[in-house]
């Protein structure tokens, strides 16, 4: 709580820690659907069913990581959400180091090639019909690339099944530690401010809205994706596209030219980096 720099998330009892729990999400979900506020956070130490994008499973190592779940009530559209969240940890990342991360499309955090964070957000609808959002965000924050190595860092694990997917720390990185509660801190600050600024031109008449915040996280986004330009495969369950990533359209699909030379729009997937 003192090293907050909010002005709602997290902010008193908008803070839920629990030393232990399934998934920061689940919980989550479960306490927006009784009502939680919006901005409450739930942080955990360690996670016994931790969820990863696509259905895979997050695994992590105790009183390393950051495992956080942000409960939003957003106006805006839900593609929104991916950006901000994405954003909010690479801006982070830059708050309590020098080191530069960049975003895997749609939402990895990369550091080189190495993935530093994952993101998972689930929305749903509360009784009156409107959007609930949970932030989940897992960032490897503290430990050493030779427990990488030998597999016990395992915020990851998932991902090392498949190729290329190699994961890193931010201590490893940047080579001290970081203390946690600073990274929250930095990281809450970055997803409410993005986040807040977006609920207010949601929430703008009609005919004031000029959509300068929107557009301003989009361009954001984009900037800091390592994907475009790059020859990529992008696995959809047992299908496997390929093709040079392009663009990105307005709500941050991918816009990919296939060897036959013909424009595709991917909304979902696996990225991979064949020719590395
Ligand atoms: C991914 O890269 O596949 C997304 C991983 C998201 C992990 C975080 S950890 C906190 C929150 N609670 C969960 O169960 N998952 C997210």
């Amino acid at each position: 709580q003192g090293q907050l720099k909010t002005r709602f998330f997290g902010r008193n009892s908008r803070l839920v820690y629990v030393p232990v729990v399934d998934s920061t999400n689940i919980l989550s979900m479960q306490l927006a659907r009784q009502g939680a506020a919006e901005g409450t956070v739930v942080l955990t130490d360690s996670q016994t069913a931790g969820k990863g994008r696509l259905g895979r499973q997050w695994l992590d190592v105790q009183y390393c990581h950051v495992l956080s779940s942000t409960i939003l009530r957003p106006t805006f559209s839900p593609y929104l959400l991916v950006m901000i969240a994405s954003l909010a940890v690479v801006n982070a990342i830059s708050s309590v180091s020098e080191v530069v991360a960049s975003i895997k499309w749609p939402n990895d955090i990369l550091i080189g090639n190495r993935k530093v964070a994952g993101i998972l957000i689930e929305t749903s609808h509360d009784q009156n019909g409107r959007m609930l959002a949970i932030v989940g965000i897992g960032v490897n924050v503290n430990g050493l690339s030779d427990q990488l190595a030998s597999n016990k860092m395992t915020g990851i694990a998932t991902d090392l099944q498949r190729p290329g997917a190699i994961a890193t720390t931010l201590q490893t990185e940047c080579g001290y530690v970081v203390s946690r509660e600073t990274f929250i801190a930095h990281l809450l600050h970055h997803l409410e401010t993005l986040y807040l600024g977006l609920q207010q031109e949601a929430n703008e008449p009609v005919a004031m809205v000029n959509q300068s915040t929107s557009r301003l996280i989009r361009e954001q986004w984009r900037s800091q994706l390592s994907t475009l330009g790059r020859h990529i495969e992008v696995r959809q369950g047992n299908t496997i596209v390929s093709g040079v990533a392009e663009d990105v359209d307005e709500t941050g699909g991918l816009l990919l030219r296939n060897h036959s030379g013909l424009r595709v729009s991917i909304t979902w997937g696996d990225i991979g980096y064949p020719t590395e």
